[in-house]
C-alpha cells in the first residue's frame, strides 16, 4: 500500500489515495502504471503539432488487372499451397470501442439485416472462414483479440451462439493491452473504485499476442503466415491466395491489400514511402495539395488506402512484438470529461521492415466497413455492397 501511495503522491494523483483502502485490485493497478511514460505522453499531448512529413513519395501497388493470366495463376498457386498446408492463421481485431457506431456491446455482436436473414458481424467472419477452410480442406486457426472492457461480453456471446459452428479447438480469444485514461488536466479517473483504462489501439496487437502466448501457439501449430483484419468490414477477404502469393514472390515478410481512395477527402489513411520506408499517413495529416495530385493514369497519387487487410510472416510478428510502437494522441469526451486517449496503430509496424508488398484490391470486393450509425460507412452502405458482391 505504501508504495502505491508514494507513487500517487509523486505523480500528483493524490485524489486516488482514499480509494486504496482495502482495495487490492486498485493497488495492483497503480503499481503497474508506467507514470513516467504517462507524464511524457501528457506533455506531448499538450504540445501536439502535426508532424512534418519528411521526404515522402508515392508507393507502387501491384495491380492484379495488370498481371497476365499466367502470372496471376502462378501467384495464386503459391498462396494456395500455404493455405492447403494449414500454414495460414487469421486474427480478428475486436478490441475497439466502436464509439462512432454507438452499438451497446462489442462491435462483433452488432446485427445486420441482409435480405431475409439477420447476421452478427462475428457470424459473418465465422461463416467466411468456414467456407474458405472447406475450399482448401483445412480448418483455419482463428484468433480474436478483445479488450479488457469487452472480453467477457464477447466470450459470453460466442458461447451463447455456439461459436457460430467454428470448431472450438481452432478458436482462441485473447485480450489486448490497456492504457489508463487521463483527463486533459492530467488526472487519472476513478470509476467503481478502479482507475479507468481503455484499450490502447490496434497497434498493441503484436505485444499483446506475444504476452498472451498466441505467437507461441501459432508456432506450435506450424503457422507461418498470419492475416490480421478488422471486425467490421463485411467484405474482408481473410483467406487470399493472391495476397500470399505476391508476398512470397516478393520475398517480403509483410503485406497489405489496399483499395484506391474514392475522393481526395475520403477519410482513410493512405500509403506512402517516407525516407524509403513504408508508412501510412492518416487522412488528417495528408496535406491538401498532395491529397488531390494525380499520377499519369489519372489516379490519386496518394490514393492507396489502408483498409486493415494485412498479412505478416510469423517472423515479422515476433520482431514487431519486441519493438516499441509510438502512441498517437486523441482528445475525446468521455462521459462529459475531456480526456486524452493514447493509441498505437497497427500500420506503424510497417516501417520495421525493409520491404512490404502492396496489392491493390477492389472496393466492391474488399471493403464494406461499418463505422458510423448512418451515412458513409454505415450498416446501410455496407449491406448494399455485401448484397451486390454476393448477388443477393
Ligand atoms: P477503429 O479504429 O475503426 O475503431 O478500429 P473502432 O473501435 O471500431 O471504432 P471507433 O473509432 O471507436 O468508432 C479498427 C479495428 O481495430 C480494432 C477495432 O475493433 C476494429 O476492428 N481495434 C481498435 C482494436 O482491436 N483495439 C483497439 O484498441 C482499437
Amino acid at each position: 500500500m505504501k508504495k502505491a501511495e508514494e507513487l500517487l503522491k509523486k505523480y500528483n494523483q493524490e485524489h486516488i489515495i482514499p480509494y486504496l483502502e482495502k482495495n487490492e485490485e486498485l493497488e495492483k493497478q497503480v503499481l503497474k502504471i508506467d507514470f513516467e511514460e504517462l507524464n511524457k505522453l501528457c506533455l506531448k499531448a499538450r504540445n501536439l503539432r502535426i508532424e512534418e512529413l519528411e521526404n515522402i513519395q508515392p508507393i507502387n501497388a501491384i495491380n492484379p488487372d495488370k498481371l497476365s493470366q499466367n502470372e496471376k495463376e502462378a501467384l495464386i498457386k503459391k498462396g494456395t499451397e500455404v493455405i492447403s498446408e494449414n500454414k495460414l492463421a487469421v486474427v480478428t481485431m475486436a478490441g475497439g470501442q466502436g464509439t462512432r457506431l454507438g452499438h451497446i456491446g462489442p462491435k462483433g455482436t452488432f446485427k445486420i439485416t441482409i435480405g431475409d436473414s439477420e447476421k452478427y458481424l462475428f457470424q459473418i467472419l465465422a461463416d467466411n472462414l468456414i467456407r474458405e477452410g472447406k475450399k482448401y480442406g483445412v480448418t483455419i486457426p482463428w484468433y480474436i483479440m478483445t479488450s479488457k472492457e469487452n472480453n467477457q461480453d464477447t466470450m459470453d456471446f460466442l458461447k451463447e451462439n455456439e461459436y457460430f459452428n467454428y470448431p472450438k479447438s481452432e478458436l482462441f480469444v485473447f485480450v489486448q493491452e490497456e492504457m489508463p485514461l487521463i483527463t486533459t488536466e492530467g488526472k487519472l479517473i476513478i470509476e467503481d473504485g478502479l482507475i479507468k483504462e481503455a484499450s490502447n489501439g490496434n497497434g498493441s496487437i503484436f505485444a499483446s499476442m506475444e504476452k498472451a502466448e498466441v505467437i507461441k501457439d501459432m508456432e506450435k501449430r506450424g503457422v507461418e503466415w498470419i492475416f490480421i483484419g478488422s471486425v467490421d468490414n463485411i467484405l474482408l477477404q481473410m483467406v487470399d491466395p493472391l495476397l500470399i502469393g505476391v508476398t512470397l514472390n516478393d520475398g517480403s515478410y509483410a503485406a497489405s491489400k489496399t483499395i484506391l481512395k474514392n475522393a481526395p477527402n475520403e477519410k482513410v489513411g493512405v500509403f506512402c514511402k517516407e525516407n524509403g520506408k513504408v508508412k501510412v499517413i492518416e487522412y488528417t495529416e495528408l496535406p491538401e495539395k498532395l491529397s488531390t495530385e494525380l499520377n499519369e493514369h489519372g489516379e490519386l497519387l496518394y490514393g492507396e488506402s489502408h483498409i486493415m487487410c494485412n498479412l505478416f510472416n510469423i517472423k515479422a510478428l515476433k520482431r514487431a512484438a519486441t519493438q516499441e510502437m509510438q502512441y498517437h494522441i486523441a482528445t475525446k469526451n468521455i462521459a462529459g470529461v475531456s480526456c486524452y486517449k493514447f493509441e498505437k496503430f497497427i500500420f506503424d509496424a510497417f516501417n520495421m521492415f525493409e520491404h512490404i508488398s502492396i496489392l491493390r484490391g477492389k472496393r466492391e470486393a474488399d471493403f464494406a466497413p461499418i463505422k458510423n450509425k448512418e451515412g458513409v460507412d454505415s450498416p446501410k452502405t455496407a449491406v448494399e455492397l455485401y448484397k451486390n458482391y454476393w448477388g443477393i
